[in-house]
């Protein structure tokens, strides 16, 4: 199998990416961050207001998670409960950012992933696929942009006037600090990772640059 690795920072475009360059490959797409949100919103389900360790143990061994596609559309389901429309919501944001540092998480999706990436010609897109998920992976690509291009594709996201460009500067920075100072699996370049920033580029010139890669290494 055919496994692309897709990390990189928040509102760099890796999302828009991994489906474009899906589509004209005709691969899978796993968006493994859908994984950790899923969980989260069962979390928030069961009323579980601790979050430590031992919490942490005791839900992931109750919890069956399933990943299935409709289409193009990524679905979690979780203990037979599909919680799909929930993935974005910003309660759901805050929650799985702080349950997905404990490792006994990680290490079941981690096996979802790589299930995943046995099975399929497969993209999977996150913020450790290249380092830790697939190390291995024929191809592999960190999408960066600068932060003041990507605070303003946030801001267009958010379509909310009370809150400043700066401040969503200000809350991004915040974000990369924690996704690359973390202890487990931080954000960070795999050596063989293709840096690909898409700060001045249209979606079309950096799939230009990404096929012409996956042509040259895989
Ligand atoms: O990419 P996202 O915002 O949908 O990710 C949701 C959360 O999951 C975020 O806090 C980072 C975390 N995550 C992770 O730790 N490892 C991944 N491979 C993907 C996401």
């Amino acid at each position: 199998m055919i496994n692309i690795a897709i990390d990189g920072h928040v509102c760099s475009g890796k999302s828009t990416l991994a489906r474009a360059l899906g589509r004209k490959l005709g691969y899978h797409v796993l968006d493994t961050g859908a994984i950790y949100r899923g969980l989260a919103c069962a979390y928030r389900d069961r009323g579980l207001t601790q979050i430590n360790e031992e919490e942490i143990k005791r839900f992931v061994d109750s919890v069956n998670v399933k990943v299935a596609f409709d289409g193009q559309v990524q679905r979690v389901i979780v203990n037979d409960k599909d919680y799909t429309p929930y993935l974005r919501e910003e309660e759901i944001s805050i929650l799985s950012s702080k349950i997905s540092p404990y490792p006994y998480l990680r290490e079941k999706v981690l096996s979802i992933q790589r299930d995943f990436a046995k099975k399929y010609n497969c993209i999977l897109e996150g913020r450790d696929i290249g380092t830790v998920v697939l190390p291995d992976a024929d191809v592999k690509f960190f999408v960066t942009a600068r932060p003041e291009i990507r605070a303003k594709r946030r801001a267009e996201q958010l379509n909310d006037k009370s809150i400043t460009f700066e401040q969503v500067l200000k809350d991004l920075e915040e974000r990369d600090y924690k996704d690359e100072h973390r202890a487990v699996a931080p954000l960070k370049v795999a050596p063989d990772a293709i840096v690909i920033d898409t700060s001045d580029d249209t979606l079309d010139e950096t799939m230009d640059k990404c096929i012409r890669a996956i042509k040259k290494n895989r």
